[in-house]
């Protein structure tokens, strides 16, 4: 791999301030061509154990530092990431296909998250509460929940692991990191920038292996008192249920099926570039993606003209490594085979292709970016989450209706809407049941802002100063006979 800094490709894990290797190991492909990039240990139970421990002992030391010193060496962690952008961006394309410009912004994203919780770890404050008996006070303080653990996903390798540590590392907690094993090189670099930063043994630590086993140490050990996790709404469950016999705090950030409703007084330009940049992020492997196209029956020729033009032209398909491609691949068969079998379905109950609709042949796991029309709610597409380049548009005719669709899924986490109509801005939000709507936007992820879902996408908010309650206990003290 061709870096600035080669040693941020590591290939071991990192436990307790040392790098650790293993006979047993997981090999690593590019999913743009099937090339090995390397591998990283298959750790098991003992190895995970051993990390559990190692950021238990820290705890005690990183828990007493003062927020300051917490502060300062997350703000250098920050600068060190910022430093080294485009060797991080680079090693995230080639682990995990996005182009190189989305590396990019997703690496500057984790950097935003970090300085940010940097900031917020000097604001956890408490509260006095005035006392309804009397002679006593009641204060309440605000301490770190433990040692936290944090599985992250492969679709963004390298911010999802921001998110959930640094308010965790903020709060003064330690954190044991398990990345997925499509995407573990990120992960490693982090490691690497986090030990130059100066974070003591056993703070941060990175272990790969075997999701099942090492999963069933972290949800089952009572020395972990938080799992945060975003993934799957099944692996989600089991996770929570893992997690049942210790009792331990569990953030949850799952699938999420997005409804995108285009109103008859849109701005409709807006709206269709909002569209493609919102549907075709990441190829479509986003669990915020615009993934249901509602649109107004007096507007929907208009819009899926427009939409489909621009797919066709704005969209280049290939390895993210090269510049002019601005759609990389999805990340294996699997996906590609889910979305054929959406479209399979979709086409067989009366839906039609506008553009697209194939896999593309060759090396690599490319499809076509693809619009289909005369969605129905019995189609698979509209029912389940797609995470590929597939829009399904379908039509409205009144608000209620746009609504009711939007809200008709078990998914609860964003919903994006365009109308110029301040009082159904008002209005439609109040009645859409999801955790983020975006009002003439479909960009809604800020280090500033709760990101988060309802219904069966999860549980627990990440990001702003919400995001550091989930890493923190509130302890009440009661002081009495003040007289
Ligand atoms: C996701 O979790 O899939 C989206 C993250 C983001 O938009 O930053």
């Amino acid at each position: 791999m061709k870096l600035c800094d080669p040693a941020l490709f590591r290939q071991e894990c990192y436990i307790n301030g040392r790098w650790i290797s293993s006979r047993k190991t997981i090999v690593v492909t590019d999913p743009s061509d099937g090339a090995v990039l390397g591998s990283v240990p298959a750790l098991g139970r003992d190895e995970t154990e051993q990390a559990v421990r190692g950021a238990g002992e820290a705890f005690p030391l990183w828990s007493r530092l003062t927020a300051k010193k917490r502060s300062l060496v997350l703000k250098r962690w920050h600068a060190l990431i910022c430093e080294n952008e485009n060797d991080l961006a680079y090693i995230m394309t080639c682990e995990q296909g996005k182009p190189l410009s989305e590396a990019v912004s997703e690496i500057q994203s984790a950097a935003a998250y970090i300085e940010w919780f940097a900031e917020e770890a000097k604001r956890v404050y408490g509260d006095t509460i005035p006392m309804s008996q009397e002679g006593k006070r009641i204060i309440v303080l605000k301490e770190p929940v433990g040692v936290c653990a944090a599985i992250t996903p492969w679709n963004f390798p390298s911010a999802m692991i921001a998110r959930k540590t640094a308010p965790a590392l903020a709060a003064g907690c330690t954190v044991i990191v398990k990345p997925s094993e499509l995407t573990p090189f990120s992960a490693m670099a982090l490691a690497e920038l986090a030990d130059r930063a100066g974070f003591p043994p056993g703070v941060f630590n990175v272990v790969t292996g075997p999701a099942e086993e090492i999963g069933s140490v972290l949800t089952g050990s009572v020395d972990v008192r938080k799992l945060s996790f975003s993934g799957s709404t099944a692996v989600g469950r089991l996770l929570m249920r893992d997690c049942s016999d210790s009792l331990k705090r569990i953030s949850l950030e799952l699938g999420g099926h997005a409804p995108f409703i285009v109103f008859e007084d849109a701005d409709i330009d807006a709206a269709v570039a909002d569209a493609v940049a919102s549907k075709f992020r990441n190829s479509g492997q986003t669990c915020v993606c615009a993934n249901r196209f509602i649109i107004h029956d007096s507007v929907y020729t208009e819009f899926v003209e427009k939409f489909v033009q621009a797919v066709e032209q704005q969209l280049s398909v290939g390895p993210g490594r090269i510049s002019d491609h601005n759609q990389g691949p999805l990340i294996d068969m699997d996906a590609v085979e889910k979305i054929e079998d959406q479209i399979r379905d979709a086409l067989s109950k009366g839906a039609r292709i506008a553009t697209g609709g194939s896999r593309i042949p060759g090396k690599g796991y490319f499809f076509e970016p693809t619009v289909l029309l005369n969605v129905l709610p019995t189609m698979k597409i509209l029912r389940e989450e797609t995470f590929g380049p597939v829009a399904p548009v379908s039509s409205f005719t009144t608000e209620s209706e746009a609504v009711a669709m939007a809200n008709d899924s078990e998914y609860g986490l964003a919903a994006y809407f365009y109308s110029r109509d301040v009082a159904r801005a008002w209005r439609v939000t109040e009645l859409l049941e999801y955790g983020m709507v975006g009002v003439n936007t479909a960009r809604l992820s800020s280090e500033a802002a709760p990101f988060g879902g309802m219904k069966k996408s999860g549980l627990g908010r990440e990001g702003s100063k919400y995001g550091m309650d989930e890493y923190l206990e509130i302890k009440y003290m009661c002081i009495g006979r003040v007289s």
